[in-house]
């Protein structure tokens, strides 16, 4: 897709029904994020998102999007301390998961190691760069990557490293419009953005931001396609005030003795 220069749709996705209207609208990639720790279990970061978790979940995505390409993120923990760890971790998604890759972050010399251990055993990489939150403590928060030079250049030796490694694709998060392009444009795998403008090869949005199901995150980058929170709102009202009205069930809804 990216010598054709098509560019690359992808969302994240956490459970069975969401994964088969995205494998049905024919969404390019699922990543099954460790952003679940936010946006489904109601953690303030990823930190203590497990690796059983994010079976968990992957395992409910495949079953609704068996035909799409998933990748499942390693979580905080999970692969940092050796390469053994990962390969024992990245093994334990790939097996019990039917997932087809795995993301981590970073692209220091050690995430490179790690990397390179696990495209050695068969497992593909997506790599990480720019924010990211697994690191969120460090970095002091949420802020956009790249901005100074020392950043930027920061970024282009990574990216050019991971690629080196192995890594068959990179996302860029929260990374300032033209590094992420220039990025983007020197290597030979593709960039998927997300806050890192349209110089990418593909986009990801995290799917409940997308469709409106988290209204009160806000950030620039963000465009909501659908206001899924007001339509739920409003389908659960109606729900309590038939309920409360005797309006529902209605005699259509009741089992008679029609057998
Ligand atoms: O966890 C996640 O959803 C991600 C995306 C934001 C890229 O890593």
């Amino acid at each position: 897709m990216k010598s054709r220069k098509e560019p690359i749709a992808v969302l994240t996705c956490y459970d069975f029904l969401f994964a088969r209207i995205l494998e049905t609208e024919g969404v390019d990639m699922i990543l099954v994020g460790d952003s679940l720790g936010q946006v489904v279990m109601g953690y303030d970061s990823t930190l203590p998102v497990t690796v059983d978790d994010m079976v968990y979940h992957t395992r409910a995505v495949r079953r609704g999007a068996p035909n799409t390409f998933t990748v499942v993120d390693l979580p905080f923990l999970s692969y940092q301390a050796s390469s053994e760890e990962a390969l024992h971790s990245a093994g334990r998604v790939m097996k019990e998961t039917g997932a087809h890759a795995v993301k981590l972050e970073g692209g220091d010399e050690e995430a490179c190691l790690t990397i390179r251990r696990l495209v050695r055993a068969g497992i593909p990489v997506m790599g990480h760069l720019g924010f990211v939150p697994q690191s969120i403590h460090m970095l002091g928060g949420t802020r956009v990557q790249g901005r100074d030079p020392e950043g930027a250049n920061r970024l282009h030796d990574q990216a050019r490293a991971l690629e080196e490694a192995g890594c068959f694709s990179v996302v860029l998060e929260l990374v300032s419009g033209a590094p992420a392009s220039e990025v983007s444009q020197n290597l030979t795998i593709p960039t998927i953005g997300i806050g890192a403008g349209s110089g990418c090869d593909g986009q990801i949005l995290v799917l409940p931001d997308a469709l409106g199901l988290n209204p009160a995150f806000t950030p620039r980058f963000l465009k909501r396609f659908a206001e899924l929170a007001d339509l739920s709102g409003h389908g659960v009202r109606s729900y309590i005030a038939e309920v409360k009205g005797r309006k529902y069930p209605g005699p259509e809804h009741t089992f008679g003795d029609e057998g």
